[in-house]
């Protein structure tokens, strides 16, 4: 059961900071996996801040269980001894039901706390395991005297998740969006791939026999098996008004495969994605960040109506209130991407502000 709505935005602990009314939305067209218990992957942080949007410091699948401790308090350095600017500083605990999940979020916590945007819950079977995660974190905000409340976001990537895909967006103000699982997905469903996400050649839809030559070949074509999934994400996370994305796109050889499992994601309305490997960076960048020639016209939209009513005509196409707003998301995604990253500010003809450094 959700709260009643006249208790939603009350601390769940006494002492903790209020939940925030509205979640920031800030560029995180990728959102970069560190292993911190890889000293290589460590040596490169300051290189990725340049880079990302996000860093997320992973404490669960990927990392090997006896990393696990490791990763934790790496992780915990990498936070202490860099100064993460304008990227998002974001990590993935281990899962509920995982003998690291309790000690992951202590220590995260009372180390980190004040510094850590987003903790990331995968494998959530409900909106139970959110209400745990909030009422958990409470505590621990109160216990560490933080003043900014933890964002919470969640993996969708159990069959039980999609199932109840809307109440786990709702479960709490803390909720700051969803990632994609299909790896986990297609375990928690039986699917009977071992790809972590793109598509599949067995899934596939033939046309008809022709009748006049029902032995002709019968032209295929692949199908999306992620599409439904997705698109449920994307419905209930702009229900509640918190952000989707994409996760893991896990060949990490086939660059045009993963962009083009990038690029779906956006069109259905994904923010973003997860660069599990510094090649995928580039991809996320060049997919997640809305195409200059759009961000123009965006531009050209809402000068010609600037307070967003009536009716324009502009290059033969109909503006009105409906493409006022669509002009607006892409306009101030446009304004904020442009504010860390001087190639896209020049192309959409923003002025980046002195510093602005990612490339
Ligand atoms: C991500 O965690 C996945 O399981 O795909
Ligand atoms: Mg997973």
């Amino acid at each position: 059961m959700l709260r009643s709505p006249k208790d939603f935005f009350k601390p769940l602990a006494l002492g903790a900071p209020e939940p925030l009314r509205e979640i920031p939305v800030t560029p995180g067209r990728m959102i970069h996996f560190l292993n911190a218990a890889n000293p290589k992957m460590v040596a490169k942080v300051p290189e990725m801040l340049q880079q990302v949007d996000v860093l997320l410091g992973n404490m669960e699948d990927a990392v090997p269980t006896d990393q696990k401790e490791a990763a934790r308090e790496g992780f915990i350095q990498v936070v202490k001894d860099h100064d993460f600017g304008q990227a998002g500083c974001w990590t993935r605990v281990n899962s509920l039901d995982s003998p690291w999940f309790l000690d992951d979020i202590t220590r995260l916590v009372a180390e980190i706390g004040d510094r850590l945007d987003v903790v990331m819950i995968p494998k959530v079977l409900g909106p139970q395991d959110i209400y745990y995660v909030d009422r958990l974190l409470a505590q621990l905000e109160a216990k560490h005297g933080l003043q900014r409340p933890l964002m919470v976001h969640a993996i969708l990537e159990t069959g039980g998740g999609v199932a109840q895909v809307e109440e786990i967006a709702l479960a709490s103000p803390r909720m700051q969006g969803m990632s994609f699982g299909p790896a986990d997905l297609a375990a928690s469903r039986r699917m009977k791939t071992t790809r972590v996400g793109g598509g599949h050649p067995f899934y596939r839809v033939r046309t008809d026999p022709d009748p006049d030559h029902p032995e002709a070949p019968r032209p295929t074509a692949q199908q999306d098996p992620w599409h439904y999934s997705i698109a449920r994400m994307v419905d209930a996370c702009v229900n509640a008004s918190i952000l989707p994305f994409y996760g893991p796109f896990g060949d990490i050889s086939d660059a045009v495969g993963c962009e083009d499992q990038f690029r779906a994601a956006f069109l259905l309305g994904c923010v973003g994605a997860w660069s599990l490997h510094p090649g995928q960076i580039e991809i996320a960048r060049r997919v997640f960040s809305p195409d200059p020639d759009e961000v123009r016209f965006a531009k050209k939209i809402i000068d010609s109506m600037p307070d967003g009513s009536g009716v324009a005509m502009i290059d033969g196409k109909m503006q009105d209130d409906a493409t006022f707003k669509q002009a607006m998301v892409l306009w101030n995604l446009a304004q904020q991407i442009a504010e860390r990253d001087p190639e896209y500010a020049e192309q959409y003809g923003i002025e980046a502000p002195a510093g602005a450094t990612a490339g």
